[in-house]
């Protein structure tokens, strides 16, 4: 993470280093980087003189943060309410087992990251799945895995 260190010394001295500093640090590394790399906490930690735990502690609070690497696509499986009674968990299920993903990681190939989502605000057009930030309304098993093949 040379590139990425070189980055973080110069984010890192436009906060003070103390506790306040977590979240806006977390947002910057975040914005720079697409996620947050262990790496990135470690680097946190020393400059606030705070331990790993303390700093994930603080950002486990806030479902923003991303500590795993995103893929080339997003997709997000809503599950909110009018999502999940009209098939939202089986569209989850069905994209878990079809591209071999847990919600929050990253498929073997970094094509895809799964999220699951309380709800995408376009209720109506229930069940909802958005890729990257192309919401796909409707969806089925069947057009669920056809939209996959749009997206390299
Ligand atoms: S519950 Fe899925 S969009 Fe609102």
């Amino acid at each position: 993470m040379k590139k990425a260190e070189t980055s973080f010394s110069e984010l890192l001295q436009s906060f003070p280093p103390e506790e306040g500093s977590i979240i806006p640090l977390l947002q910057n590394a975040q914005a720079r980087l697409g996620y947050i790399p262990e790496e990135a906490v470690e680097v946190i930690a020393d400059y606030l003189k705070l331990t790993e735990s303390q700093i994930f502690g603080v950002a486990s609070f806030y479902s923003q943060f991303r500590f795993t690497e995103p893929g080339r696509h997003s997709i997000s499986v809503c599950l909110g309410t009018a999502c999940h009674v009209n098939g939202g968990a089986t569209l989850l299920e069905t994209t878990e087992r079809e591209l071999n993903v847990k919600p929050g990681e990253c498929t073997a190939d970094k094509r895809f990251d799964l999220n699951r989502v309380a709800c995408l605000g376009c209720c109506a057009l229930a069940p909802v799945v958005k890729i990257d930030g192309e919401i796909h309304s409707k969806v089925n098993v069947i057009n669920l895995k056809e939209m996959w093949n749009h997206y390299d």
